[in-house]
């Protein structure tokens, strides 16, 4: 599936502030979360609703209701965390799983360190949530993890990508719909995103 890049002016607007070297923790992190609102809202966008009625102090209606126990979110740890604020403003019941992962800084390959998930995880749309998609590998490893546990339907959330990653991501799991707020210029020597923002995870948590 191709991936679905957010072109809007609040989503530049806010893009603008967040990868700006001068915006501080607090600003960044507000920033993240509030992206991740509006990536959730997209990523709603066709979702089904349960046929309801209820009654409004006026009258009775028929409308319609999500399911929330159809969903869970898989933030990658650590930068995912980020996310997750944002996402159950928009979802508050739907379950919480993680999944630590860190990208050796020589070889750039992720590696696995810590997977807990809802039991019935199977049985549930999971969205994984990661600001940063650069080469893929942590994606493609993430997805990976969740399809060898039995989850059927995968959505994944990004603030910036790298257009070498999202075609890694998507000839690997064309299943998957990815949104991304922004799709960045290119990958540097390093496997950093150009423009980018940094590094989101040192970012998020004042690590550097
Ligand atoms: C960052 C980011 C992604 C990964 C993206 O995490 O949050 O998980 O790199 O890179 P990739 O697409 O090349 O795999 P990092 O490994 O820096 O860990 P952190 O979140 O703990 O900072
Ligand atoms: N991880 C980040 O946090 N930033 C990048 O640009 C690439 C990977």
């Amino acid at each position: 599936m191709k991936t679905i890049e957010l072109n809007h002016p609040l989503i530049t607007h806010k893009l603008s502030i967040l990868r700006s070297k001068t915006t501080g923790t607090k600003e960044f992190r507000e920033l993240i979360s509030e992206i991740a609102v509006l990536l959730c809202y997209e990523a709603f966008k066709d979702e089904k609703l349960d046929d309801i009625t209820i009654e409004t102090p006026i009258t009775e209606m028929k409308t319609g209701r999500l399911n929330e126990d159809k969903y869970a979110f898989l933030p990658i740890l650590r930068a995912g965390m980020g996310m997750v604020d944002g996402v159950i403003q928009v979802l508050p019941n739907a379950k919480i799983g993680h999944i630590g992962m860190y990208r050796d800084e020589k070889t750039f390959e992720p590696h696995n360190y810590f997977f807990k998930v809802p039991k019935d995880i199977q049985n549930r749309e999971v969205i994984i949530l990661d600001p940063m998609l650069a080469t893929g590998g942590s994606a493609i490893d993430a997805i990976g993890e969740l399809k060898k546990v039995g989850v059927k339907k995968i959505k994944f959330l990004c603030i910036i990508a790298a257009p070498e990653g999202l075609a890694n991501v998507e000839e690997k799991y064309p299943d998957v719909q990815i949104y991304a707020a922004c799709i960045d210029d290119h990958l540097n020597e390093n496997k950093y995103i150009v423009p980018g923002l940094g590094d989101a995870g040192d970012r998020i948590f004042g690590t550097k």
